[in-house]
């Protein structure tokens, strides 16, 4: 389930906008995909999470998103992740300029800037929109587009400039002359304009050019020719007004997106070992001296905290890591490592996994909705699900808790310093007191009070002779034959005891 963008928050002096209309009705056919094209997801966020969290600080009142293309499931997401959205229906993809027009007769009364921005600019920053609605508001103007210099326009709107540098027109690619191709400053799809200036000029478009589209860029021109007071602004990083149209395009964009919070984590004084195969969410974070080591991923509201370690290759989802603690090589959902706990490595920790300080989840562990206790211990092997473990517990090697009789999850409660031996099924519901032992290899059915040895194991007996009788000729009937031949010998004579709850650590 995708988390909310965040909200507006708002400070004085901060620039603002009455509306917010995101254009997100489009196929995205060169995706090649089921899903709509606003829904891939890129750090942890979709294309459309993102351009909402980028515009969520200028505090609009009103924000619609036009959907049209797989709209049920755009609106769906939208009410997940941004409930006060208004979702408006495009019925036919007849180009962005429409796709506005349609927006704003939903919105009557809607006047003062509105912020007009494509779905599928997922690298926009609130900074960068900051700056837009400030330029718009500084220069009086109706209708302010967001340019950038680009290396390759292909594809892209062109602005033309007049010979004072003052915008005249963007022109699409397929409508442009050789000339116009030639020019490097693109349309970001991102405005700002006046309301009720943009329903007016937007009601006048017409859909002679290449495509038969209504477009928005056209609203511009007019504009200039009617001299309203109209202005175009570089963005200061041409990356942030990248768009997405396949899926070569997401993988680059995720990869830029990516160096952005990985060079904010740095700055901040978190360790990289190697940014190329560390993966952090948008909405993940670290604190100075966290350590992530290569192939490490920090996904959804994940948080390592100071002198923590990570990795190498450890996935960690909603997840909290407490200061100091160790998570190597593992796959963790939604749980919380305490201070100076470690997991790994190659365990397994499901939702609902909660370590407390100093506890330790060893090699090849699955924990789910399970607390284990302060210095607990379960070092190998084990599946800890629907416990409570104590203090100081040590859970012997391949110990299984037995939680679900096919019907129902059951829990397990293990008291403090209890020391329960290897390969011990506890069959749940049931709960070992404070310092009681259960022996290696036992069932454990019934509660084992403190300070008792539960033992639920079948007595051990040896039939002397067999693998002589029922193996003959075996390797294993010679080693036992020339043993039996060793002990006859005079100088060797003794036995050995066994031991009940033996361990491991
Ligand atoms: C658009 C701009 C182009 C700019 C580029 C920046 C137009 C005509 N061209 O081109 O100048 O350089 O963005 O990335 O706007 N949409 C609808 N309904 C429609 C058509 C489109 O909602 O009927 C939405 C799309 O979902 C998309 C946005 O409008 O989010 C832009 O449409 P798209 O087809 O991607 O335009 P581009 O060719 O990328
Ligand atoms: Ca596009």
């Amino acid at each position: 389930m995708a988390s909310q963008v965040p909200s507006a928050s708002r400070t004085a002096g901060q620039p603002a906008v009455a509306g917010v209309v995101v254009l997100a009705a489009g196929q995205g056919t060169r995706m090649r995909s089921s899903t709509p094209k606003v829904l891939h997801t890129l750090g942890g966020r979709s294309m459309l999470g993102h351009v909402l969290a980028a515009a969520a600080p200028l505090s609009a009142g009103t924000t619609a998103v036009v959907v049209g293309a797989g709209r049920e499931q755009v609106e769906a997401h939208l009410a997940e992740i941004a409930p006060g959205a208004l979702a408006v229906v495009q019925e036919q993809q007849l180009g962005s300029g429409h796709a506005a027009e349609v927006a704003l007769a939903a919105v009557p009364d809607l006047d003062g800037s509105v912020l007009v921005v494509n779905g599928d600019a997922p690298l926009l920053t609130a900074r960068t929109l900051a700056a837009l609605v400030a330029a718009h508001d500084a220069a009086g103007s109706v209708f302010t587009v967001l340019t950038a210099e680009v290396e390759d326009p292909t594809g892209l709107g062109r602005i033309v400039r007049d010979e004072r540098g003052a915008p005249r027109a963007i022109v699409e690619e397929r409508d442009a002359t050789d000339e116009q191709r030639a020019i490097r400053e693109v349309n970001a799809g991102v405005y700002v304009a006046n309301a009720g200036t943009l329903r007016r000029v937007l009601a006048g478009l017409g859909t002679s050019n290449a495509q038969g589209e209504q477009y928005l860029t056209d609203a511009l021109a007019p504009l200039v020719e009617g001299g309203a007071p109209t202005a175009a602004v570089r963005a200061d990083d041409p990356d942030d007004v990248l768009g997405c149209n396949d899926r070569r395009e997401l993988a680059e964009r995720r990869r830029t997106l990516n160096d952005r919070v990985l060079d904010d984590l740095m700055r901040a004084g978190v360790t990289v070992v190697d940014p190329q195969t560390t993966w952090v969410d948008v909405t993940a974070s670290a604190e100075a001296d966290a350590v992530l080591h290569p192939g490490t991923q920090l996904l959804g509201a994940t948080t390592v905290a100071a002198g923590a370690v990570v990795g190498p290759d450890t996935t960690l989802a909603d997840c909290v890591v407490e200061a100091g603690a160790t998570v190597l090589r593992s796959h963790c959902l939604g749980s919380v490592i305490g201070p100076e706990a470690t997991v790994g490595p190659f365990s397994y920790l499901r939702p609902g996994s909660r370590l407390a300080r100093g506890s330790k989840v060893g090699a090849f562990v699955e924990t789910k909705n399970a607390e284990v206790g302060e210095g607990s211990k379960v070092p190998h092997l084990s599946y800890v699900g629907d416990a409570t473990i104590g203090r100081g517990a040590n859970i012997g090697a391949a110990t299984v808790f037995v939680n679900y009789d096919g019907v129902d999850k059951h829990r397990t409660t293990i008291g403090d310093h209890a020391r329960i031996g290897s390969d011990t099924m506890l069959v749940a519901p049931v709960t070992i007191g404070d310092g009681a032992y259960t022996a290696a290899g036992s069932v454990i059915t019934s509660d084992v009070p403190p300070g008792a040895m539960g033992v639920a194991r079948g007595p051990q007996r040896n039939v002397a002779g067999w693998v002589r009788r029922r193996r003959p000729g075996t390797p294993a009937a010679e080693a036992a034959a020339a043993a039996e031949r060793r002990a006859d010998a005079p100088e060797n004579t003794g036995a050995h005891d066994d031991d009940e709850g033996q361990q491991t650590r």
